[in-house]
């Protein structure tokens, strides 16, 4: 039996991960650890909270005694890192929480991998999660590939930069075995509603403003959340130790575009008029340093390990309107903060 520590998984693209791995591998015990932060909300993952390979782990990655513990505890096969602060707006407001948790809680988790498996590195594994924004911002030609050199623009980005650097480091310098692979926007259920989709999902159902930074002409590669979960379940299994991947929809997007789309397929759930939830689009000020466009070439990780998206982009937003549409209290909870009593009411009380 394998041992496996997924981090962040209550997020939203964690739950999707842990989700796929406690289904798709019994003879696994997944330990999903995360600190529960205003990101992190197990209602995401309550249908496989029984599962008898299912472990949930309450704890922070920048606590490098607990982090200690837990390796020695559990004795990891391999880690799947992807617990990190992933907000752009919120890093601009609040640098040093992305400094702490992306970089420190990256080297703590890091140590702890290094020291537990120093003696036998075979068949272990530290599978880093990051973002293709560390590659900074593209004209309107172009990808990035996975030899594009780093240019982060925003303190998320820096940070993501940061821990991906000390990710590398590690491998060079003491043989830890890793992947790093960068990934671009995901979109689908459970993503906190301070990311574009699943906010202005929310605010057309209740009539309220449409925020678009700028004049909406941002470019973004939008991936379904889920297809990002199966490359990874593909990296993890088949990766080459060493090596880096971009993963990616060869599906952008600009804002403006992509908002109308919205807008059409909810005027539709709704039964309101065409055009209605199109007129509650207000202009705001852009976002300080806004990257203009990320675009990725996935050809890397589609051709050497056959990996590729399942959702065209209409299937996959109309499927993720839906769902937000069907689970309205998750978003009511998320947006009330109600999901933060989920763990005192369903774990602490088993103590
Ligand atoms: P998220 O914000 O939804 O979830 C992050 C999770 O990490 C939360 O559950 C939170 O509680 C947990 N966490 C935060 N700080 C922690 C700490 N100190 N200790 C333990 N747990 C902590 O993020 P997401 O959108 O699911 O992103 C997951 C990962 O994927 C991140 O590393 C992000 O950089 C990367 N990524 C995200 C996207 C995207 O479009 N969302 C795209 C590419 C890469
Ligand atoms: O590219 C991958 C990255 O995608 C991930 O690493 C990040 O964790 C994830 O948050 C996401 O970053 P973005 O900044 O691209 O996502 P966000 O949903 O915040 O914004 C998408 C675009 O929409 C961006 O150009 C900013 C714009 N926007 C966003 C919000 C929240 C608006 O115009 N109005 C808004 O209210």
């Amino acid at each position: 039996m394998k041992t496996l520590l997924i981090t962040g998984g209550a997020g939203f693209i964690g739950s999707h991960v842990v989700r796929l791995f406690v289904n798709k591998y019994p003879d696994y015990k997944i330990v999903n650890l995360d600190k529960l932060t205003y990101a992190g909300n197990l209602e995401n993952l309550a249908d496989i909270e029984g599962a008898k390979n299912y472990i949930f782990e309450k704890g922070d990655i920048t606590d490098e005694a607990y982090i200690f513990d837990l390796f020695k505890k559990y004795a990891f096969d391999g880690v799947i890192h992807l617990a990190a602060e992933s907000h752009v707006d919120r890093s601009i407001s609040n640098p040093m929480e992305f400094v702490k948790t992306n970089i420190f809680g990256t080297v703590t988790l890091l140590n702890a991998a290094k020291e537990n498996w120093k003696d036998n590195f075979e068949d272990k594994l530290f599978y880093h999660i990051s973002t293709d924004e560390v590659f900074g911002s593209l004209d309107d030609g172009g990808f990035f590939t996975e030899t594009t050199s780093y240019d982060p623009q925003s303190p998320y980005s820096a940070s993501k930069a940061g821990s991906d650097h000390f990710v590398r480091a590690y491998a060079n310098t003491y043989g830890l075995p890793v992947i790093v692979s960068n990934c671009s926007n995901n979109y689908g259920p459970n993503q906190f509603p301070e990311k574009l989709i699943p906010l202005f999902i929310n605010n057309i159902r209740n009539n309220k403003s449409l925020p678009v930074y700028g004049k909406g002409e941002n470019v973004r590669d939008w991936l379904y959340v889920e297809d990002h979960a199966k490359a990874i379940d593909v990296l993890y299994h088949k990766g080459k130790k060493g090596e880096t991947y971009n993963i990616g929809g060869f599906n952008e997007w600009k804002n403006l575009d992509l908002i109308k789309v919205v807008c059409k397929v909810m005027d539709k759930k709704l039964g309101r008029e065409e055009g209605t939830s199109e007129k509650l689009i207000t202009y705001v000020t852009d976002r300080a340093g806004h990257d203009l466009r990320y675009a990725i070439d996935a050809n890397k990780i589609m051709k050497e390990l056959g990996w590729k998206p399942s959702l065209q982009f209409e299937e996959g937003i109309a499927k993720t309107i839906d769902w937000y549409m069907e689970n309205e209290e998750w978003m009511k909870n998320v947006t009330s903060g109600a999901y933060q009593q989920y763990y005192d009411e369903m774990y602490d009380k088993r103590d």
